[in-house]
């Protein structure tokens, strides 16, 4: 594939792998503006008003055949409602992975809960199970399963944990939508799971978020929870528990009806361009590609590779910048900017509230050693975009710039 490349790095002054410029192609249209106009026509843009947000709850439930979606201003904010709804008492433990958005963890901070850090799986960099064993607790109230970069973690192995020590698993889907897991689709296996609707996702109305549940009690204590615990359904207003406002408006609600028409469309494309780039990269030396398990449909939020050092003589940022040099576009900081999430200044000064270590707790520092698998993860790993107006010639040239870095760091 990199045969007829020349040697000379783009860094060096060589001329660059991707020659032609990325497809293109526009995320919102005809639809999203008729669906916003009914919006408008209607004056209406209170949910509760509505009509687009409650025909998004049912028709997102009805694609993952769970009784429940409740939808809600962001993916923070979904998480946020899950753990609320499970009505855990401050102290608690969450178990969640070391590589994850802050969007994760926020919630279970605010709930009064104390996340704890499983690490990852060298192969995925999804949450290991085994790590996860190792720290549940009688404290643990729930696990926050996320499914990282479009690959569903092992999700039989955390029901399993669920079953054992009767522990509710939350799913966090927000880079996974229509991801499968052994035939399942991700987020149709936890008691809860959540998707966000932000600019970087699969699809996307600024900014929104759904939570999926079977469980009638659930999605009541959910639907109170983004809206200041107001009983609307009851026409009450006398809240009996602490909850903010997350609620998506009427405009948000009909863009992500729009985009929900699309995403099967968008994440075909993204899982047949991505497979693509496994075949060239896995033939690369010194580069592995993420691993996706038998039975996983990756839709890949994001594609991911390691590089093998023994091999490969540099670390991530030498060889994600001569990438980039090569009109590559990619990172070497995975998506939490260089660290797994427990090194953020948040949990090692345990600086959630001013003036407290609240909801912390002594018995549960944040170190480095805590997760070897995820901190060394930032040394081996670099990330690319996989968009769906990519086209194939796209792949193949981002395929032969990952070729002729390697080669390179590999005769040094
Ligand atoms: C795994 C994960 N969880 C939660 C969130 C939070 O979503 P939002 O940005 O919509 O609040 C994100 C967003 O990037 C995410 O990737």
């Amino acid at each position: 594939m990199v045969k007829d490349l020349p040697e000379t790095l783009a860094l060096h002054g060589g001329p660059p792998a991707k020659r032609r410029p990325f497809g293109k192609g526009r995320r919102h249209g005809e639809r999203e503006k008729r669906l916003l106009e009914e919006v408008v026509d209607s004056d209406v843009l209170f949910y509760f008003f509505g009509a687009k947000v409650f025909a998004l709850q049912e028709e997102f439930a009805r694609r993952y055949g769970k009784r429940h979606a409740i939808a809600c201003s962001s993916g923070t904010a979904a998480v946020h409602i899950a753990v609320g709804a499970l009505n855990l008492p401050p102290g608690r433990e969450v178990i969640t992975t070391s590589i994850t958005d802050m969007g994760t963890l926020t919630g279970i901070l605010y709930q009064g809960l104390v996340p704890v850090f499983a690490d990852v799986d060298p192969g995925t960099l999804n949450m290991d199970p085994v790590s996860a064993r190792e720290r549940i607790t009688p404290k643990t109230g729930a696990i926050v399963v996320v499914h990282h970069s479009g690959l569903a973690a092992d999700m039989d192995a955390f029901l399993a944990l669920g079953r054992e020590f009767g522990i509710p698993i939350i799913e966090d889907c927000a880079q996974a939508f229509c991801c499968e897991y052994r035939g399942r689709l991700a987020g149709t296996m936890g008691v809860l799971s959540t998707f966000s609707l932000n600019h970087f996702k699969h699809i996307t109305c600024g900014s929104g978020g759904l939570v999926l549940t079977d469980d009638e009690a659930l999605r009541y204590r959910a639907t109170l929870f983004l809206d200041k615990c107001y009983q609307r359904e009851e026409k009450i207003r006398n809240p009996f528990f602490l909850a903010p406002n997350y609620q998506m408006t009427e405009l948000q609600g009909a863009v992500a009806l729009a985009q929900l028409e699309k995403v099967s469309e968008i994440v075909e494309r993204r899982n047949a361009l991505g497979t693509r780039l496994d075949r060239h990269l896995a033939g690369i030396p010194g580069v592995t590609p993420q691993v996706t398990p038998a039975g996983c449909r990756h839709t890949y939020f994001l594609y991911l590779f390691r590089l093998d050092r023994a091999v490969l003589r540099c670390p991530a940022r030498e060889f994600s910048a001569a990438l980039n040099a090569e009109g590559v576009p990619n990172a070497d900081h995975l998506i939490t900017g260089g660290r797994p999430v427990y090194l953020y200044d948040i949990f090692v000064n345990r600086s959630a509230f001013p003036g407290t270590s609240y909801p912390f707790s002594p018995e549960r520092i944040y170190q480095r050693g805590d997760c070897p698998v995820a901190e060394a993860a930032f040394e081996d790993w670099i990330t690319m975009n996989v968009h769906e107006h990519y086209t194939q010639e796209d792949i193949d040239e981002m395929a032969c710039g990952v070729a002729k870095v390697a080669r390179w760091f590999a005769a040094r």
